[in-house]
């Protein structure tokens, strides 16, 4: 398709499943990573967003992908954190969830309470879908850890802007060699490991339901890294209340690591593995903006290699 015919395409769905006042939504186009346009649009009185791949196939493969967490959060009983209305090849039709995990804490009263909901919720999805897989929990670890991406990350975005060294990278390899003793019992369900606050949002500012949005594979991993990850995020991200925010989800941590039968070292290393990842990302988007930040977060991946590679295990 060419993007001439992606607003005939649009508007042929939205005949199909009655929605109205369809039009363009170019804020999300330009967040959106592969591609995808998104319409508002209504759908039985309420907002809806309309997500359309087919410009290439790169944003078809997505929208798949996607359609595929979809079904897994319905058969793990997880439907009450999906937005999804209507899921087709190359589209789907989801609740229009206009505020984010940021939004809410930066427009809460109390932002310590927005945290308390955001933690209750990712406890109810982690202890509901929780099972004995040491394979798929190993598979997660090696997926996400693996050459592809992450040595690909740090040799072309941290090592080649100098904000690492190339012995550095290859701290990796000593890394990944501990993951069977780093690899718990149990998994649980996740959303492709990367939680970040912007896929975590709620349809007002008084709904206490958060939804997840772009979810993807892997869909069964270790929660600890993405609680890890997402709390690294508010101090980076300058939440209010931060700190508070950061001891609350560590206390599910804690929780998560004593259920999944981990030594206190295993735990350790599964929050260093959330630090590399998230360092990682944010080191590689952060570089022009803000490059000293970029650094801090370089050097944080490498003292994490380096605690996964002494830890006692
Ligand atoms: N249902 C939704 N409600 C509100 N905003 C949304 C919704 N879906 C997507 N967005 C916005 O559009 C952006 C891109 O969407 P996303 O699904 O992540 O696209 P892609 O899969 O192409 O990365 C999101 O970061 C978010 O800001
Ligand atoms: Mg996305």
């Amino acid at each position: 398709m060419i993007e001439a015919e992606i607003f005939d395409r649009a508007q042929e769905i939205a005949q199909t499943y009655s929605l109205s006042s369809l039009r363009s939504l170019l804020s999300f186009d330009k967040k959106a990573s592969t591609g995808n346009r998104f319409f508002a649009c209504t759908r039985e009185g309420k907002p809806a967003v309309l997500k359309l791949g087919g410009l290439t196939t790169r944003s078809l493969d997505e929208i798949a992908g996607n359609n595929s967490a979809y079904a897994k959060m319905a058969q793990l009983g997880l439907s009450d954190y999906s937005p999804l209305l209507v899921a087709g090849e190359d589209f789907q039709i989801l609740d229009f969830l206009e505020y984010d995990f940021s939004d809410m804490v930066r427009l809460a009263e109390e932002p310590v309470e927005v945290y308390k909901i955001v933690r209750n919720h990712l406890r109810n999805i982690y202890f509901k879908t929780m099972m004995e897989d040491r394979n798929t929990a190993l598979i997660f670890l090696r997926k996400v850890f693996g050459d592809e991406p992450q040595r690909r990350y740090l040799e072309q975005y941290l090592c080649s802007n100098g904000l690492i060294r190339a012995v550095d990278v290859e701290l990796l390899s000593s890394v990944q060699a501990r993951f069977e003793k780093v690899a718990p019992k149990y998994v649980t369900f996740t959303a492709g490991g990367e939680l970040q606050p912007e896929h975590l949002r709620f349809s007002s500012r008084q709904s206490s339901q958060p939804k997840i949005i772009d979810p993807r594979e892997p869909l069964a991993g270790n929660p600890i890294i993405e609680v890890a990850i997402l709390s690294e995020l508010f101090g980076l991200y300058d939440f209010k209340n931060a700190k508070e925010g950061k001891d609350i989800m560590y206390g599910l941590i804690n929780e998560l690591g004593a259920t999944m039968q981990m030594t206190q070292a295993q735990v350790q290393c599964l929050i260093a593995l959330g630090k590399i990842r998230q360092g990682t990302l944010s080191a590689r988007f952060r570089f022009k903006e803000n490059p000293l930040q970029a650094k801090e977060q370089a050097d944080k991946v490498v003292k994490s290699m380096e605690e996964i590679i002494n830890a006692n295990l």
